[in-house]
């Protein structure tokens, strides 16, 4: 009885080998079926459906192409930041930036010289060591621009979200629909890209901004509805430029509240950044729109802005970035310091 069960099990675990052998022969190389099934989860956690095989096979290439960059970058030299899968893998690079970005995307016709107006922290030197005006409730929580350009409107509703905590004591949620609806017959285009400047001044003109819950958003382009807009939740008197390529001027103005930055976005690991302080690949051609909302330095002394993005809270540490700060280069990182702007209230 023993002896012929030893033998069964001898024979099933001769067939298995078989049939284990014969499989990875059959097989995808290794790694594949791991990543498939990975596919397949990721799909069903980012309510992705494709239209059909032939889609979804391109996807799973992009999926699987970006995996394996994610997965090279966080098994290679520690840079002191991570990537990871996100709601964005089965895009190519070029198909994120054509979605999720924003700031003048599309070149406009009429670009007035923006008003250069007097920085009104210069020489301001009560600047704490470290910065964050979420522990002051004067952020908001991360809020996603979904498939649509308008970051700029994203940005622009944060730091007046910021100004209007400051200066009013009430943290209130605004509406960036509003902007890309009704802010069009100047510079900015709604989910085709905008400037924070420009709408600055829309809202100055229309003596102030609606709240999210009154005009909330939709990600696309709508007719301005103009029965919305009549409640004025929070106004602004005018806004500054920090004077630009200067990351001291801007610690002085984020130092007194959160302030609009333009960046380049567009690079593979921006677009799978998952936390550490971001060094990574990128150049000056900014894209994006974001805000600072703070600043600090690692115990390793490396000095970071505390940036909110509007890519949702998957995305990098919980939906913000800290960047390096004070580099050489008098742009900054990824061109931070180019484009900062503020309102005034
Ligand atoms: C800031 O201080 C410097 C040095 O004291 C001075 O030259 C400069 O004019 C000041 N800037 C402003 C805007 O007050
Ligand atoms: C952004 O900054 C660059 C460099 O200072 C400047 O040439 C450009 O006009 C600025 N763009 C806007 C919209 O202010």
């Amino acid at each position: 009885m023993a002896k012929q069960n030893q033998l069964s099990f001898l024979t099933s675990a001769t067939l298995l080998v078989i049939i284990v052998s014969v499989s990875e022969t059959l097989c995808r190389p290794l790694g594949e079926e791991h990543l498939l099934k990975q596919h397949e989860e990721w799909m069903v956690i980012n309510r992705r459906i494709y239209k059909d095989a032939a889609e979804k096979a391109k996807r799973y290439e992009i999926f699987q192409e970006n995996v394996k960059r994610i997965n090279a970058f966080n098994n290679g030299k520690d840079v002191g930041y991570k990537l990871a899968v996100n709601k964005f893998t089965d895009l190519t690079n070029e198909e994120f930036r054509a979605s999720y970005t924003g700031y003048k995307r599309r070149p406009t016709s009429v670009l007035s010289s923006v008003d250069a107006k007097p920085f009104k922290y210069a020489n301001f030197t009560a600047t704490p060591a470290a910065l964050d005006w979420r522990t002051k409730k004067a952020v908001t929580s991360v809020k996603d621009q979904g498939q649509c350009g308008s970051c700029w409107a994203f940005s622009v509703v944060a730091v007046i979200e910021g100004i209007t905590m400051i200066k009013k004591g009430k943290l209130l949620s605004l509406s960036e629909q509003e902007l890309v609806d009704c802010d069009v017959n100047g510079k900015n285009l709604g989910c085709d890209g905008g400037f924070m400047d420009s709408a600055f001044e829309f809202i100055i003109s229309k003596g102030g901004l609606t709240t999210e819950a009154n005009y909330p958003y939709r990600g696309k382009e709508q007719t301005c509805n103009t029965a919305k807009t009549g409640y004025r939740a929070a106004s602004i008197t005018g806004y500054q430029d920090v004077p630009a390529n200067n990351e001291k001027a801007l610690l002085q103005a984020v130092a007194n509240q959160p302030v609009s930055v333009a960046v380049e976005a567009g690079g593979f690991d921006f677009q799978f950044y998952s936390g550490g302080v971001f060094k990574g690949s990128c150049g000056t051609s900014v894209d994006h729109a974001v805000t600072v909302v703070g600043y600090g330095k690692i115990s390793g002394g490396t000095k970071y802005w505390l940036l909110k993005n509007s890519w949702g809270t998957g995305w990098g540490e919980s939906g913000y970035m800290r960047i390096q700060r004070d580099m050489r280069s008098k742009a900054g990182l990824c061109g931070l310091a180019m484009n900062a702007s503020y309102p005034i209230a």
